[in-house]
């Protein structure tokens, strides 16, 4: 006979975490047991409204349908090959995906790291085997409160002590300049520049929009440097700005775009790098892989994510709801916010630091039933799913405004 466990309470299930999980993240004290489309419940059964949605891994929601059918489809069929074999669900998803970035080729991975380390790889690779930079010297520039993931080249070129402090030694061969500034970046770039790698809003950073004309400018500069320009728009991309890709606000097409978080539809971790062709011809058979890139499964929930956003809704959604999103925080400037700044449905807003921490803030909003996560200092992030309604949105921002209030 198997005993029967008693249901844990939350605050049982944040004490038993403790001391089996590594520390290396600070939860806020809720622990969701279930969720759709933007709203979450915890073990108790206490509603949130999921104004984080996962980092934007959740840019359709919780369990959109579409999504877990496609998900529960293949599930039925096939999950993993390998890249031992051919898998049949890959090549649509690489022609649908490479097609709606208006590039050529795709190099599926599982996470955003993965798929920045890749692009990183693959950078490299370019630069010796076509643009002819000798052996080992290939350069790659970045840009200063970048955030592009943790594995141990990524938080070489961190400036972020925190996230890099305890982990050297660190991968050589980048350069960082200052974000939003072209005349660093020219100053920056030289023969052996394989690529400029920037985000195109920084999202941990604190949603910080660069000025018009800095994404035409990079794309400008690249072009005539030779080098490449990688836009990852692992946040950024996907609908949440109101446009497919962020660099579409400026009509840039870049050489290499990095996708994740949203591309696995908040099911599963599906990332990839997309490219023109000359560049990521550049991978030989043997030269980069990994197990779980391009599964069935991924590649099932992937194509089901392209083809939401082929219908173009989303990115209507972002832009549309975007518009109320800034209206709301501008009528709050002065009253507990000092300043935001927002890209469709994506906000960094600075509380005034007299009324307390982010992560205070965050924790008022929790107790009112709102969740958002903040990042540095006194900034929290909105970044709502895109399926959130205009109602919902008007009642955080309005709940956002009580709390400000109550602790002015
Ligand atoms: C712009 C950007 N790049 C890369 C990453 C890393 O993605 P992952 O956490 O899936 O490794 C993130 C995660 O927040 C990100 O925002």
């Amino acid at each position: 006979m198997t005993a029967v466990v008693p249901a844990r309470t939350s605050a049982e299930l944040i004490g038993a975490e403790e001391p089996v999980l590594a520390h290396n993240y600070h939860p806020l004290p809720v622990v969701v047991a279930r969720a759709e489309g933007a709203w979450v419940e915890d073990v108790e059964g206490r509603r949130y409204l999921d104004m984080l949605a996962g980092y934007s891994a959740l840019n359709f929601g919780h369990r959109h349908p579409a999504l877990i059918e496609a998900a529960h489809r293949q599930l039925d069929r096939l999950t993993l090959t390998s890249r031992a074999f051919h898998n049949d669900r890959l090549a649509e998803f690489a022609e649908r995906l490479a097609a709606l970035t208006c590039l050529d080729m795709v190099l599926p991975m599982n996470t955003g790291a993965e798929a920045v380390e890749s692009g990183i790889k693959v950078a490299r690779k370019w630069a010796y085997d076509v643009k002819g930079v000798p052996a080992d010297r290939a350069t790659i520039v970045v840009a200063a409160d970048n955030f592009h993931g943790r594995t141990t080249t990524i938080v070489s070129f961190s400036t972020d002590e925190v996230a890099r402090a305890g982990f050297g030694p660190f991968t050589p061969g980048f350069r960082v300049v200052p974000y939003n500034d072209l005349a660093a970046l020219e100053a920056a770039v030289d023969e052996t520049t394989a690529a400029v790698l920037i985000e195109p809003v920084q999202g941990e950073a604190g949603v910080i929009v660069p000025d018009d004309g800095y994404l035409a400018g990079v794309r400008e500069l690249t072009r005539h440097a030779g080098c490449l320009f990688i836009a990852d728009e692992i946040q950024s991309g996907l609908g949440r700005t109101g446009r497919t890709l962020a660099v579409e606000h400026e009509s840039v097409v870049p050489d290499v775009v990095l996708l994740g978080k949203a591309l696995g539809g908040g099911i599963v971790p599906v990332s990839a790098v997309v490219a023109r062709r000359e560049v990521l011809q550049v991978l030989r058979p043997g030269e980069h892989g990994s197990t779980f890139g391009g599964n069935p499964l991924a590649a099932a929930v992937g194509t089901a994510v392209v083809e939401l956003l082929e219908t173009g809704e989303f990115q209507r959604r972002a832009a549309e709801l975007g518009g109320i999103l800034r209206e709301g925080l501008e009528s709050l400037v002065g009253k507990g916010v000092v300043g935001f700044r927002s890209r469709g449905l994506w906000a960094g807003v600075d509380v005034d630091p007299a009324l307390g921490t982010g992560r205070e803030v965050s924790e008022r909003l929790m107790r009112e039933g709102i969740l958002v996560k903040d990042t540095h200092g006194s900034t929290i992030r909105l970044a709502p799913p895109l399926t959130v309604t205009a109602e919902e949105l008007q009642s955080a921002l309005h709940t956002v405004e009580k709390v400000l209030a109550r602790q002015a």
